[in-house]
Protein backbone atom coordinates (compact mmCIF):
# COMPACT_ATOMS: atom_id res chain seq x y z
CA UNK A 1 0.00 0.00 0.00
CA UNK A 2 1.04 3.53 -0.77
CA UNK A 3 1.93 5.58 1.81
CA UNK A 4 0.94 9.68 2.69
CA UNK A 5 4.10 11.32 5.05
CA UNK A 6 3.12 13.67 7.95
CA UNK A 7 5.35 16.65 7.66
CA UNK A 8 6.51 18.44 4.38
CA UNK A 9 9.41 19.74 6.96
CA UNK A 10 13.46 18.50 6.71
CA UNK A 11 12.71 15.13 8.51
CA UNK A 12 9.50 14.47 6.66
CA UNK A 13 11.74 14.82 3.02
CA UNK A 14 14.20 12.58 4.52
CA UNK A 15 11.93 9.97 5.35
CA UNK A 16 10.45 10.34 1.81
CA UNK A 17 14.51 9.50 0.51
CA UNK A 18 14.21 6.84 3.18
CA UNK A 19 11.58 5.18 0.86
CA UNK A 20 12.49 5.76 -2.09
CA UNK A 21 15.77 3.71 -0.78
CA UNK A 22 13.59 1.04 0.03
CA UNK A 23 11.33 1.18 -3.24
CA UNK A 24 7.91 2.09 -1.51
CA UNK A 25 5.96 4.82 -3.10
CA UNK A 26 4.96 7.92 -1.09
CA UNK A 27 2.04 9.71 -2.58
CA UNK A 28 2.04 12.63 -0.58
CA UNK A 29 2.76 14.77 2.14
CA UNK A 30 0.30 15.77 5.08
CA UNK A 31 1.12 19.23 6.90
CA UNK A 32 -1.52 20.76 9.31
CA UNK A 33 0.00 24.72 7.79
CA UNK A 34 -2.48 25.49 6.10
CA UNK A 35 -0.08 27.18 3.83
CA UNK A 36 2.10 24.33 2.48
CA UNK A 37 -1.36 22.75 1.25
CA UNK A 38 -1.40 22.06 -2.71
CA UNK A 39 2.65 23.21 -2.97
CA UNK A 40 4.67 20.29 -4.45
CA UNK A 41 7.84 19.20 -2.09
CA UNK A 42 10.10 17.29 -3.29
CA UNK A 43 7.87 16.78 -6.20
CA UNK A 44 5.59 15.45 -3.70
CA UNK A 45 2.13 16.83 -3.19
CA UNK A 46 1.60 18.42 0.09
CA UNK A 47 -2.23 17.04 0.75
CA UNK A 48 -3.42 19.31 3.41
CA UNK A 49 -4.61 17.50 7.01
CA UNK A 50 -6.25 14.04 7.57
CA UNK A 51 -9.95 15.61 6.70
CA UNK A 52 -8.33 16.12 3.32
CA UNK A 53 -7.77 12.93 2.51
CA UNK A 54 -10.98 11.17 3.49
CA UNK A 55 -11.08 9.59 0.74
CA UNK A 56 -7.55 7.66 0.29
CA UNK A 57 -8.50 6.01 3.68
CA UNK A 58 -8.30 1.89 2.93
CA UNK A 59 -5.75 3.03 0.06
CA UNK A 60 -2.59 4.37 1.66
CA UNK A 61 -0.81 3.87 5.36
CA UNK A 62 0.66 6.93 6.93
CA UNK A 63 3.78 7.66 7.99
CA UNK A 64 4.00 9.46 11.27
CA UNK A 65 7.72 9.81 11.82
CA UNK A 66 7.82 12.38 9.37
CA UNK A 67 8.00 14.59 12.23
CA UNK A 68 11.53 15.06 14.79
CA UNK A 69 9.55 16.47 17.98
CA UNK A 70 7.90 13.76 20.16
CA UNK A 71 5.06 15.92 21.50
CA UNK A 72 4.33 16.51 17.71
CA UNK A 73 4.57 13.49 16.78
CA UNK A 74 3.04 11.64 19.80
CA UNK A 75 0.04 14.11 18.90
CA UNK A 76 -0.25 13.19 15.16
CA UNK A 77 -0.42 9.78 15.96
CA UNK A 78 -3.13 9.83 17.85
CA UNK A 79 -4.88 11.80 15.66
CA UNK A 80 -4.24 9.13 12.67
CA UNK A 81 -5.09 6.64 14.71
CA UNK A 82 -8.71 8.20 15.84
CA UNK A 83 -9.48 9.24 12.18
CA UNK A 84 -8.93 5.58 11.54
CA UNK A 85 -6.50 5.73 9.39
CA UNK A 86 -3.90 3.05 8.80
CA UNK A 87 -0.43 3.41 10.39
CA UNK A 88 2.44 2.58 8.27
CA UNK A 89 4.81 -0.24 8.56
CA UNK A 90 8.30 0.40 10.54
CA UNK A 91 10.44 1.52 7.51
CA UNK A 92 13.79 0.22 8.24
CA UNK A 93 16.61 0.80 5.38
CA UNK A 94 18.07 -2.12 3.93
CA UNK A 95 21.22 -1.67 5.16
CA UNK A 96 20.08 -2.20 8.71
CA UNK A 97 20.23 -5.73 10.16
CA UNK A 98 17.38 -6.50 12.51
CA UNK A 99 17.97 -10.23 14.43
CA UNK A 100 15.66 -12.31 15.83
CA UNK A 101 16.66 -11.38 19.09
CA UNK A 102 15.77 -7.63 18.52
CA UNK A 103 12.64 -6.64 18.92
CA UNK A 104 11.13 -3.45 16.67
CA UNK A 105 7.52 -2.07 17.27
CA UNK A 106 4.87 -0.96 14.84
CA UNK A 107 5.09 2.64 12.92
CA UNK A 108 8.89 3.57 13.60
CA UNK A 109 11.79 4.56 11.06
CA UNK A 110 15.03 3.12 11.11
CA UNK A 111 17.52 4.67 8.92
CA UNK A 112 20.48 4.15 6.52
CA UNK A 113 24.09 3.36 8.77
CA UNK A 114 22.13 2.42 11.55
CA UNK A 115 23.87 -0.43 13.26
CA UNK A 116 22.07 -2.53 15.76
CA UNK A 117 23.17 -5.62 18.01
CA UNK A 118 21.53 -7.83 20.47
CA UNK A 119 18.71 -8.03 22.52
CA UNK A 120 17.42 -4.58 21.69
CA UNK A 121 13.97 -3.28 22.39
CA UNK A 122 12.54 -0.49 20.28
CA UNK A 123 8.75 0.37 20.39
CA UNK A 124 6.28 2.36 18.57
CA UNK A 125 6.93 5.75 16.31
CA UNK A 126 10.29 6.11 17.15
CA UNK A 127 13.10 7.78 14.99
CA UNK A 128 16.62 6.16 14.66
CA UNK A 129 18.03 8.50 12.09
CA UNK A 130 21.01 8.23 10.06
CA UNK A 131 24.38 5.95 11.83
CA UNK A 132 22.90 5.69 15.12
CA UNK A 133 24.65 3.12 17.46
CA UNK A 134 22.67 1.05 19.60
CA UNK A 135 24.48 -1.80 21.69
CA UNK A 136 23.64 -4.81 23.47
CA UNK A 137 20.04 -4.85 25.57
CA UNK A 138 19.29 -0.93 25.16
CA UNK A 139 15.72 -0.47 25.29
CA UNK A 140 13.66 2.82 23.83
CA UNK A 141 10.46 3.82 24.45
CA UNK A 142 7.55 5.03 22.48
CA UNK A 143 7.74 8.54 20.68
CA UNK A 144 11.94 8.51 20.81
CA UNK A 145 13.86 10.45 18.31
CA UNK A 146 17.45 9.38 17.76
CA UNK A 147 19.21 11.73 15.62
CA UNK A 148 22.58 10.57 13.61
CA UNK A 149 25.30 9.76 15.03
CA UNK A 150 24.44 8.68 18.00
CA UNK A 151 26.04 6.10 19.93
CA UNK A 152 24.34 4.46 22.98
CA UNK A 153 26.27 1.61 25.33
CA UNK A 154 24.99 -0.93 26.47
CA UNK A 155 22.26 -1.65 29.08
CA UNK A 156 21.03 2.01 28.05
CA UNK A 157 16.86 2.69 28.46
CA UNK A 158 15.78 5.80 26.67
CA UNK A 159 12.24 6.76 28.03
CA UNK A 160 9.21 7.83 26.46
CA UNK A 161 9.43 10.75 24.25
CA UNK A 162 13.11 11.50 25.11
CA UNK A 163 15.19 13.66 22.16
CA UNK A 164 18.34 12.26 21.60
CA UNK A 165 20.72 14.89 20.40
CA UNK A 166 23.06 14.93 16.98
CA UNK A 167 26.34 13.46 17.67
CA UNK A 168 25.81 12.40 21.36
CA UNK A 169 26.93 9.24 23.28
CA UNK A 170 25.34 7.66 26.68
CA UNK A 171 27.70 5.45 28.70
CA UNK A 172 26.38 2.01 29.65
CA UNK A 173 23.31 1.17 31.95
CA UNK A 174 21.92 4.75 31.84
CA UNK A 175 18.86 5.80 31.77
CA UNK A 176 17.21 8.87 29.92
CA UNK A 177 14.00 10.20 31.67
CA UNK A 178 10.85 10.25 29.89
CA UNK A 179 10.57 13.21 27.75
CA UNK A 180 14.14 14.54 28.33
CA UNK A 181 16.39 16.15 25.52
CA UNK A 182 20.26 15.32 25.84
CA UNK A 183 21.87 17.95 23.64
CA UNK A 184 24.04 17.49 20.53
CA UNK A 185 27.59 16.45 21.33
CA UNK A 186 26.98 15.26 24.64
CA UNK A 187 28.31 12.70 26.72
CA UNK A 188 26.19 11.25 29.17
CA UNK A 189 27.64 9.45 32.38
CA UNK A 190 24.76 9.61 34.77
CA UNK A 191 21.25 9.12 34.43
CA UNK A 192 18.91 11.82 33.49
CA UNK A 193 15.98 12.28 35.42
CA UNK A 194 12.34 13.03 33.23
CA UNK A 195 11.53 16.18 31.40
CA UNK A 196 15.05 17.54 31.77
CA UNK A 197 17.51 19.10 29.30
CA UNK A 198 21.56 17.95 30.05
CA UNK A 199 24.09 18.77 27.70
CA UNK A 200 27.92 18.78 27.33
CA UNK A 201 30.48 17.46 28.00
CA UNK A 202 30.39 15.10 30.24
CA UNK A 203 26.33 16.29 30.66
CA UNK A 204 25.26 18.20 33.08
CA UNK A 205 21.45 19.04 34.48
CA UNK A 206 21.04 22.43 32.07
CA UNK A 207 16.73 23.35 32.87
CA UNK A 208 13.83 21.42 33.73
CA UNK A 209 11.62 20.87 30.59
CA UNK A 210 8.70 20.76 32.90
CA UNK A 211 6.03 22.06 29.90
CA UNK A 212 6.56 18.88 27.85
C1 LIG B 1 19.41 21.29 23.39
C2 LIG B 1 18.87 22.08 22.25
C3 LIG B 1 17.64 21.34 21.68
C4 LIG B 1 18.50 23.50 22.66
O1 LIG B 1 17.41 23.50 23.50
P1 LIG B 1 16.93 24.90 24.10
O2 LIG B 1 15.73 24.60 24.95
O3 LIG B 1 16.77 25.89 23.01
O4 LIG B 1 18.14 25.25 25.03
P2 LIG B 1 18.80 26.65 25.34
O5 LIG B 1 19.34 27.27 24.11
O6 LIG B 1 17.83 27.43 26.19
O7 LIG B 1 20.05 26.23 26.23
C5 LIG B 1 19.96 25.97 27.62
C6 LIG B 1 21.39 25.80 28.11
O8 LIG B 1 21.92 24.59 27.51
C7 LIG B 1 23.11 24.92 26.77
N1 LIG B 1 23.11 24.05 25.60
C8 LIG B 1 22.11 23.86 24.70
N2 LIG B 1 22.47 22.94 23.80
C9 LIG B 1 23.72 22.55 24.15
C10 LIG B 1 24.61 21.62 23.58
N3 LIG B 1 24.26 20.89 22.51
N4 LIG B 1 25.81 21.44 24.18
C11 LIG B 1 26.15 22.16 25.27
N5 LIG B 1 25.34 23.07 25.85
C12 LIG B 1 24.14 23.25 25.29
C13 LIG B 1 22.97 26.40 26.43
O9 LIG B 1 24.23 26.98 26.17
C14 LIG B 1 22.36 26.90 27.71
O10 LIG B 1 23.35 26.91 28.70
P3 LIG B 1 23.46 28.01 29.86
O11 LIG B 1 22.12 27.99 30.56
O12 LIG B 1 24.58 27.53 30.68
O13 LIG B 1 23.71 29.29 29.15
C15 LIG B 1 19.91 22.29 21.13
O14 LIG B 1 20.96 23.13 21.57
C16 LIG B 1 20.50 21.00 20.62
O15 LIG B 1 21.53 20.51 21.09
N6 LIG B 1 19.84 20.45 19.60
C17 LIG B 1 20.22 19.24 18.96
C18 LIG B 1 19.75 19.36 17.54
C19 LIG B 1 19.82 18.07 16.78
O16 LIG B 1 20.14 17.03 17.31
N7 LIG B 1 19.45 18.14 15.53
C20 LIG B 1 19.39 16.98 14.71
C21 LIG B 1 18.34 17.15 13.66
S1 LIG B 1 18.28 15.76 12.60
Amino acid sequence: MALVIWGCGGHGREVLHLCEQIGIEVVGFLDERPAYKGKMVDDIPVLGDLHDILELQNKVKIVCTGVGDPKLKKRLALKTKTHGFQIADTLVHPSVFISKRNSIGMGSVICEGTIITTNVVIKDFVIINRSVNISHDDRIEDFVTVSPGVKLAGNVTIGEGAYIGIGSSIREKTTIGPWSIVGGGAFVKEDVPEKTLFAGVPAIFKKSLYYR
